[in-house]
């Protein structure tokens, strides 16, 4: 009886998904993170050796033999979990140390951590806005913005991918709303916010900062930013969007921890009220267990290792612009930004999968990204570099790639 109950919940969307060739399943790795890895493939005639060209580990720190250690000897100390909340008994000296050295890392007068980056999404723009203010979103923004706006209640409006032009007729558009609907409020109680991703997960573009920080001067609107995979990249020491373009920062800068700084957890950085009032507000920082304290000591340690190795971010920066260049000189249009993500847009989707799983076998690993996770039609092998692949490795993947989507026939037999 419960079973079918059970199965009317769950079988009709399992079953549109497979009819929709969007049903999920994980790959499976037999070894850590790293720019080489042994995978365990279900496709057919793939080595289990392959070159990991999908990764967010983008300085490859997880394996670094003195950051193990410092986590290993932060377990000893601190014992496998936190056992209570940041605001019971979860608040340890590793957690307050991650925040003043973020806070340090990201040139800002203080940081709240939480569990993950999509809990300091959620948190933090559910506790800023409610159902009387506005957020100013870019359509390609990560689904947990998407999901904090939601939590929000507030009032959405979605403006094109980087089109500013457009983001300035949203506002517009609300403020008018605004004065119509509440005719006693003035312009002055307006409450706005912009956020967008620093760097666009699925494109590999960069917001434009320098623009968006002139918007909300112009329109005394609040900006946003979520540096997940700019932190560790982009500027001259891996601080992110604002090193990257030599400008101010955003009022809010967000980011995670678990990505180039190969730990867990996310971030807010910003003036020290904010923190406060997110300490205060932020639920999903407030109701639930803190991060263990050897995973705030590990992103502490990495952090750190980050400050002591800025060529580290050159030495990834340098494989970018190697491989973006190396594809761009085989007539790829591979576009211009520094980040890590490096889209390559191949269109249909099922040549997507099919060029992805060639690669496979050759020893590749790069995803094809489709529908609904970017628009029909705009299927693509998503790449991510890492600070540690050698000349060598992207050598011989730029000439696969190139190979693969010049002889789709070819690296579709046997698929
Ligand atoms: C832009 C962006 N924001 C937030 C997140 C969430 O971060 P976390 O993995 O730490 O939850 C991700 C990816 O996971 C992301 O790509």
């Amino acid at each position: 009886m419960q079973n079918s109950i059970l199965d009317k919940f769950t079988k009709e969307a399992l079953d549109a998904a497979r009819a929709s060739n969007t049903y999920r399943t994980m790959r499976l790795l037999e070894s850590p993170e790293a720019a080489h890895i042994e995978l365990h493939t279900a496709i057919e005639g793939a080595p289990r050796h392959q070159i990991l060209l999908a990764s967010n580990s983008y300085l490859d720190l997880a394996n670094i033999g003195e950051l193990k250690q410092a986590m290993a000897e932060a377990v000893l100390e601190w014992g496998t979990g936190s056992g209570g909340a940041r605001l019971t008994t979860g608040n340890k000296i590793p957690h307050e140390a991650l925040e003043a050295e973020i806070a340090k890392f990201k040139g800002e007068e203080a940081a709240i951590t939480f569990n993950t980056g999509y809990m300091a999404n959620v948190g933090t723009i559910s506790a800023l806005c409610g159902k009387n203010d506005f957020i100013f979103s870019d359509e390609l923004n990560h689904a947990s913005i998407i999901d904090g706006i939601r939590l929000s209640r507030a009032k959405c409006f979605v403006y094109k991918h980087n089109d500013m032009a457009d983001l300035e007729r949203a506002i517009a558009d609300a403020k008018k709303a605004f004065l119509e609907t509440a005719r006693e409020q003035s312009a002055e109680n307006f409450r706005g916010l912009i956020v967008t991703d620093a760097v666009f997960s699925m494109d590999g573009d960069l917001a434009n900062l320098p623009e968006l920080l002139q918007i909300t001067k112009k329109h005394e609107v609040l900006l946003m930013i979520d540096e997940a995979h700019a932190t560790g990249v982009l500027g001259r020491t891996g601080r992110g969007l604002a090193e990257h373009y030599g400008c101010a920062h955003a009022d809010i800068t967000l980011g995670t921890l678990s990505k180039a700084v190969a730990a867990e957890g996310g971030f807010v950085a910003g003036k020290q009220q904010l923190i406060d009032f997110l300490r205060n507000k932020a639920r999903s920082f407030i109701f639930t267990t803190a991060m263990a304290p050897a995973v705030a000591a590990s992103a502490h340690n990495n952090l750190k290792f980050i400050e002591a190795h800025p060529e580290r971010v050159q030495q990834l920066q340098d494989n970018v612009k190697f491989f973006c260049e190396r594809l761009r000189s085989e007539g790829l249009n591979v576009p211009t930004s520094p980040s890590a993500i490096i889209p390559i847009v191949i269109g249909d989707e099922a040549k997507a999968m099919h060029i992805s799983e060639a690669l496979q076998k050759e020893g590749l690993l790069i995803p094809a990204i489709r529908y609904p996770t970017v628009a029909k039609g705009a299927a693509r092998l998503r790449a991510s570099l890492m600070a540690t692949h050698t000349r060598k490795d992207l050598e011989f993947a730029a000439k696969k790639i190139i190979s693969a989507i010049n002889n789709p026939v070819s690296s579709l037999r046997g698929t």
